[in-house]
């Protein structure tokens, strides 16, 4: 795969982060929340989120991996996850990369609810819906992307990318070296 073209610009990107940051801001209306941010894709997406945000909060990670058997899809596995006290009868805002098949994040939702949180909302920067097979939905979302691969501003193919600051759609073509 090689960089097609440019899907959104740093400029797009900053103006559409300031405006959700905008809805979150007055969901939570000053009330304290914990920020889970999803390793690794969601780290760039949650340190230019928070930063607008206005209500005291407190910044943690979690990190989901999937291990593919044949075609059937992976079984999501939690590779690091929040301490006890920074989720059990908190609201807690998860802030993702991208909202693809919707496994990730449903997922994740089962082990936070099940963890004791007082209330699950998620903010995810893309939504690609035409690949759902979950019937998750974001309760704050940046953009739609159709069904291409996309890179750039923390998302990545093969580890590379996540520096880009524009993001981009990936097309067939040569591989990363
Ligand atoms: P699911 O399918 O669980 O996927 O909603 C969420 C995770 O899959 C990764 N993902 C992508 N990463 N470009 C990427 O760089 C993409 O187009 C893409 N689609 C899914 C991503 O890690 C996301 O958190």
């Amino acid at each position: 795969m090689e960089i097609g073209g440019v899907l959104f610009t740093e400029a797009d990107i900053r103006s559409r982060v300031a405006a959700l940051a905008e809805e979150v801001d007055e969901h939570y209306a000053g009330e304290s929340c914990t920020v889970v941010s999803v390793l690794k894709g969601g780290c760039l997406f949650t340190a230019d989120l928070i930063r607008r945000l206005t209500m005291p909060l407190y910044l943690s990670f979690a990190a989901v991996s999937s291990y593919r058997s044949g075609t059937t899809g992976g079984n999501p596995r939690i590779e690091f996850f929040p301490t006890d006290h920074e989720i059990r009868g908190r609201r807690v805002l998860v802030v993702d990369d991208i909202l693809d098949t919707g496994r990730t994040l449903a997922f994740l939702r089962d082990v936070l609810v099940e963890a004791g949180v007082k209330e699950f909302k998620t903010c995810v920067l893309l939504d690609k819906p035409s690949r759902r097979i979950t019937d998750f939905q974001a309760d704050f979302r940046g953009f739609e992307v159709p069904d291409v691969f996309v890179a750039g501003y923390g998302l990545d193919y093969a580890g590379r990318y996540r520096n880009l600051p524009d993001i981009v759609g990936m097309r067939p073509g040569i591989s990363p070296q």
